[in-house]
């Protein structure tokens, strides 16, 4: 019998048994056992496979990544504790003083943050562009240009990017594509396949798909893989095992919610065409969007789930809207199981001066769905139910 002052040091080992579980158990463990110290200094030197410190890997980590890369079709994809620090990742383990890095005016704030003010403190330069404008990114294009960073689809007025032609520049000038695939995911777009050396996704969002987590995701090329695990590690932006999780059981469905948001992120968008106090509807399945010819061509047949239309009755139209539509929460995030709405111009480009929205076309009025799996005819009601206290 053992005496409860010698329960703690002892590690509990559980017999399995000799069958082994179905669904894949969650390694908590933050520190892994050694055989030897040779086996240690092969691990950790990475010359063998195997775990020691969670901080630089552990196995729920390691299933999501493996997932997430075999979706992506690239060789290497690492997971972290969000979809920034993914971002980070790459600036961190890429870039050098000296560096500049040409950078989409469409970006989600913080990442546009990342490579332009948090860059520059570290010596990387930039230039904004418009990343539709091919001429307008070859011409910002220097001697040092490391990288290009766009998103497939933009916030919040869903312009798309042409991956492959924005790769084919990135590579005749030395230079890397990143894409930020957070608004598409891979079940809409898969940037590798198009030439992007690094493809990020904000698991957070609809890979995930539950709002329950914050997690991230960088894909890449062997070639550039070298300085990414010290990185990772080092910088701390390592994943914690819950999150991996829940987010490789969230994946399991990814195919099926993004099927069906995608479907009803249609419907709602040709419901809100012509409605009364609708000045204008961008959404990249609309004939009229002006990328729908590329998104046609770049994307697996699919839209994606967001849906953003602009109010004719500005600011006061969106707040009546946000009132009456009582069936669709406004969360200033996306991706998630139902629908959600968010007011731009008060959260995601809020610290824009208005000219600066404005530029981008975006006004009070302009309302971003994040399109749920709902029933469709649940959603274009919910959608109804809001601008019925316009019309
Ligand atoms: C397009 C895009 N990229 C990156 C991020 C950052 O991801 P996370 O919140 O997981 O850090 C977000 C978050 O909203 C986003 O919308």
């Amino acid at each position: 019998m053992e005496s409860p002052d010698d329960l703690c040091p002892k590690p509990e080992h559980l017999a399995i048994g000799f069958t082994r579980p179905h669904s894949p158990p969650i390694y908590l463990s933050s520190v892994w056992e050694c055989d030897d110290p040779a086996q240690a200094d092969a691990m950790l030197g990475g010359r063998t496979p195997g775990y020691v410190y969670a901080r630089d890997g552990h196995p729920n980590a390691d299933m999501l990544a493996e997932k997430c890369r075999k979706l992506h079709g690239t060789e290497r994809a690492a997971v972290t504790s969000s979809g920034m620090s993914a971002l980070a990742l790459v600036l961190l383990s890429q870039l050098a003083p000296g560096d500049h890095v040409i950078v989409s005016n469409q970006l989600y704030g913080r990442t546009a943050t990342l490579f332009t003010g948090e860059a520059a403190r570290w010596g990387v330069t930039h230039t904004l562009v418009d990343p539709t404008d091919l001429a307008q990114v070859t011409a910002a294009v220097t001697r040092n240009t490391r990288l290009l960073v766009v998103e497939t689809i933009s916030n919040p007025l869903l312009r798309i990017a042409d991956l492959a032609a924005l790769a084919d520049l990135a590579d005749a000038s030395g230079a890397m594509l990143l894409a930020d695939n957070t608004f598409a995911g891979p079940a809409v777009c898969r940037p590798a396949a198009l030439g992007a050396q690094w493809v990020m996704e904000s698991l957070t969002k609809s890979m995930n798909g539950h709002s329950d987590v914050v997690l991230g995701l960088i894909c890449g090329r062997e070639s550039h893989w070298a300085r990414v695990p010290s990185a990772l590690s080092t910088w701390g932006l390592n994943a914690g095992p819950m999150e991996c999780w829940l987010a490789l059981r969230g994946l399991g469905t990814l195919a099926i919610r993004a099927e069906r948001a995608c479907d009803n992120a249609q419907a709602v968008a040709e419901s809100l065409v012509g409605a009364s106090g609708v000045a204008a509807v961008h959404y990249p399945g609309l004939a009229a969007h002006p990328d729908h010819a590329l998104a046609k061509r770049q994307f697996a047949d699919r839209f994606g789930s967001m849906v953003t239309f602009t109010l004719s009755g500005g600011e006061a139209a969106a707040a009546a809207f946000i009132q009456a539509a009582e069936q669709i929460a406004f969360c200033p995030s996306l991706g998630e199981l139902a629908t959600t709405l968010s007011h731009p111009a008060s959260t995601s480009h809020r610290a824009l001066t208005p000219a600066a929205r404005e530029a981008l076309g975006i006004t009070g009025g302009t309302i971003r769905l994040s399109v749920g799996i709902e029933s469709r005819e649940a959603v274009v009601a919910a959608v109804r139910q809001g601008l019925s206290a316009i019309g």
